[in-house]
């Protein structure tokens, strides 16, 4: 009789503990999707591409410095990057599905068609930056392009990455554009070179250019204003061939410019040199 009752009770104390387990991973699951499913305003967007093939060269130059060609793949076909543990998107089978609009609120508001944002690995944050030509162009290549490969559908989020995203060790792309503000403002004389440096480099030295903040994990992209130290020499060496002054290789920028910045045209290099040495001595207060 005894024994009836205790089994009774753990009976009772078992089927409390799984109620509550069971409520603790809804609330779990409800706030972790509350983040990834949380819808914003989707901006209006004018973009239509041209349909020549000028526009689409010019288009397949800006994919490679801004690095769409390094992380989907330089065919775009998309593919599984290691180092994010998440597959970028097939562009040349989403253009079947997007329109030239969708592209553009994918790259620059890093908005799905639906409204929801896209994983922090796609840095739209920076590319906010692009110039609406540029971006023109981008989507223009785009189109050019021949239908092949696997179709890769949107990251979905597992139970580790959800618990990231609520700790805050992990974000969505959004969360990023509260922190994402413009650099310097030097006048027309230094536009171009200030703008694809937010374009550019924002990904990881801010579209400030004033470095990562803290809670990105090391190695850390400095505060730009140090190129006002190297000669234009030293720098478009840099840009070129990955070698810092002194001609030392860095763990991450050495790479990054290899794949993305050595394919910058001369202008654009000088551009990029006379505006972060202009800024960097503005705020520096050297006077070379
Ligand atoms: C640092 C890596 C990286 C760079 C650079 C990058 N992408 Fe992505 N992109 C991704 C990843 C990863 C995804 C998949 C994540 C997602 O959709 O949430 C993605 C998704 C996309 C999507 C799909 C968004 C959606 O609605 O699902 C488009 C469109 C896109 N990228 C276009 C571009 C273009 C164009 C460029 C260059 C201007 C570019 N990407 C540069 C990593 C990158
Ligand atoms: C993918 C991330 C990434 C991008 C994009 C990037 N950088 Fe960097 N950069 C870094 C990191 C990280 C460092 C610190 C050194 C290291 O760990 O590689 C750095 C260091 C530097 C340095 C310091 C070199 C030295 O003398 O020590 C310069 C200058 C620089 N970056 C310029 C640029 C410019 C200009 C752009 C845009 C055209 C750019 N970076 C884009 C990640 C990046």
């Amino acid at each position: 009789m005894v024994r009836n009752r205790v089994w009774k009770w753990v009976g009772f104390g078992l089927g409390g503990i799984a109620v509550l387990a069971v409520s603790a991973l809804a609330v779990f699951y409800f706030a972790s999707q509350a983040i990834i499913a949380r819808h914003y305003e989707s901006p209006a967007s004018n973009l239509r591409a041209a349909n020549d093939l000028a526009a689409a060269a010019r288009g397949r130059h800006f994919a490679t410095v801004f690095g769409c060609a390094d992380c989907h793949r330089h065919n775009l076909q998309g593919g599984f990057i290691p180092d994010f543990g998440i597959s970028s998107r097939n562009l040349t089978r989403l253009a079947a599905k997007f329109s030239d609009r969708d592209f553009d609120r994918a790259v620059r508001y890093g908005l799905r068609p639906e409204g929801t944002s896209v994983s922090e690995y796609m840095p739209s944050d920076s590319f906010q930056y692009v110039a609406d030509s540029d971006m023109d162009d981008i989507v223009a290549y785009l189109r050019s392009l021949k239908p092949a490969g696997e179709d890769i559908a949107f990251p979905t989020y597992g139970f580790q990455a959800r618990i990231a995203l609520l700790k805050g060790d992990a974000h969505m792309d959004r969360f990023w554009f509260s922190w994402q503000k413009p650099a310097m403002d030097l006048g027309p004389r230094y536009a171009r070179g200030r703008q694809l440096a937010m374009a550019a480099c924002g990904e990881c030295h801010m579209t400030a250019l004033t470095g990562a903040p803290a809670l990105v994990p090391p190695p850390r992209p400095p505060d730009l204003s140090l190129v006002a130290s190297y000669q234009r020499a030293d720098f478009i060496r840099l840009m070129r061939t990955g070698k810092a002054a002194g001609n030392r290789e860095l763990p991450l920028m050495s790479a990054a410019a290899r794949a993305r910045f050595s394919h910058f045209t001369d202008p654009e290099i000088g551009a990029l040199y006379d505006y972060l040495t202009a800024r960097g001595r503005k705020l520096t207060g050297a006077s070379r």
